[in-house]
């Protein structure tokens, strides 16, 4: 019987010492990198980088000054980066409770906060389980702006659990934005007992619907999907024991909920006409807000329903967009079908899947 904790801080603090040790594609990021996050990456610390097990982007826009929590943070590459995304008036925290993987992290603090040109160190890292923030780690809740997570609540025994913490870490209006492994389907019991299949982010894969309807529960906005990659396993032995099932790598963010006071006679119901109009630094060109809606800067509004309007709207990002009420609801009949249409798609799961033993 797995001891999913033990199995796997073993897996990521004695098996593996670096990514090339990985014996499937499953932890290997294969998202685009923009070329101010490369600059970054080349100032990082080689045998930190040489460490990085992520399978995603996990820098959402807008980071400047902000307190950011990373869950699983690992030897601490991304940790790095948004350190220096945040700035000086900014802070990172990085939890793990891999000791060995938080200890290359916290080896490196020094050189990077010198690279980096700052008079103190803006990060700090924490050992514990990302299930239990407040107990292991003593963080204060509504304390963070943003969450972010790489390829680590898969790994979670407890996936809700993590979700629930992450809610009352986070400041309302704040941002959970978390790449991860995902599966079209329920994994078989003799695979979820098999600690490598596990280690290596496949067998606690997780299912959209079921993260969609955790995170609605626990009071999250509905995720929204920004990028969505098929992941090729590349491991003929550990292919033909997972047969057929297919896994991608997702980057999904959600909101935690605030209200909004509304001094404007915004109809809600309607939904909204959304301007780019205060560009967001390395974002000056365009916003990418979900898998299918991106703003370009001074472009003609586009229709936000009233549910996407509403997560825009009470984020940080709130001010740099201009909101237009629909006040007529002539004014939504003109509107595209395509456009609805694609917003309905969006809110729903965009997976038929129905991973949870039981829940079919
Ligand atoms: C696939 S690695 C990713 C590490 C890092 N995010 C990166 O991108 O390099 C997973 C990391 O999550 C940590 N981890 C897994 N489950 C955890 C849990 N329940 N609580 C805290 N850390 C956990 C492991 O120790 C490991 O360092």
């Amino acid at each position: 019987m797995m001891n999913v904790h033990e199995d796997v801080q073993n897996y990521y603090g004695q098996q593996l010492q670096q990514s090339t040790d990985l014996k499937t594609d499953a932890c290997c990021s294969k998202a685009q990198v923009p070329s101010f996050i490369k600059d970054i990456i080349k100032k990082i610390h080689p045998e930190v980088v040489a460490k990085y097990y992520g399978c995603g982007l996990v820098f959402p826009p807008k980071l400047e000054g902000c307190r950011v929590l990373d869950l699983g943070s690992g030897s601490g590459r991304d940790v790095y980066i948004l350190s220096s995304l945040v700035g000086p008036q900014g802070y990172v925290v990085g939890v793990d409770m891999t000791k060995e993987q938080l200890d290359v992290a916290n080896r490196f603090i020094d050189y990077h906060t010198k690279i980096f040109g700052f008079e103190k160190a803006n990060v700090e890292f924490r050992l514990g389980k990302i299930e239990q923030l407040t107990d292991d780690s003593r963080l204060q809740i509504n304390s963070f702006d943003v969450i972010v997570s790489n390829c680590v609540v898969n790994l979670s025994p407890n996936k809700k659990k993590v979700l629930q913490q992450i809610y009352e870490m986070l400041k309302p209006g704040g941002e959970f934005y978390f790449s991860d492994v995902y599966a079209d389907r329920s994994i078989p019991e003799d695979l979820r007992q098999n600690k490598i299949l596990w280690g290596e982010c496949l067998s606690g894969a997780i299912c959209e619907s079921d993260l969609i309807s955790d995170a609605l529960d626990v009071g999250f906005t509905r995720p929204i999907l920004v990028t969505k990659q098929p992941i090729g396993v590349n491991n003929e032995e550990l292919q033909k024991l997972l047969g057929d099932i297919k896994f991608t790598s997702c980057t999904y963010r959600f909101f935690k909920n605030k209200s909004i006071e509304d001094s404007t006679s915004f109809n809600d119901k309607l939904g909204t006409l959304v301007t780019y109009q205060i560009p967001i630094v390395h974002y000056e060109n365009e916003f990418q807000f979900n898998h299918s809606i991106t703003f370009k800067i001074h472009d003609k509004p586009q229709y936000l329903n009233a549910e996407l309007t509403k997560m825009l709207r009470i984020s940080r990002y709130s001010d740099n967009f201009k909101f237009d009420p629909i006040t007529d609801e002539k004014q939504v009949l003109n509107i595209s079908n395509d456009v609805c249409d694609q917003q309905i798609l969006n809110d729903q799961s965009s997976s038929s899947c129905c991973c949870r033993p039981g829940t079919c």
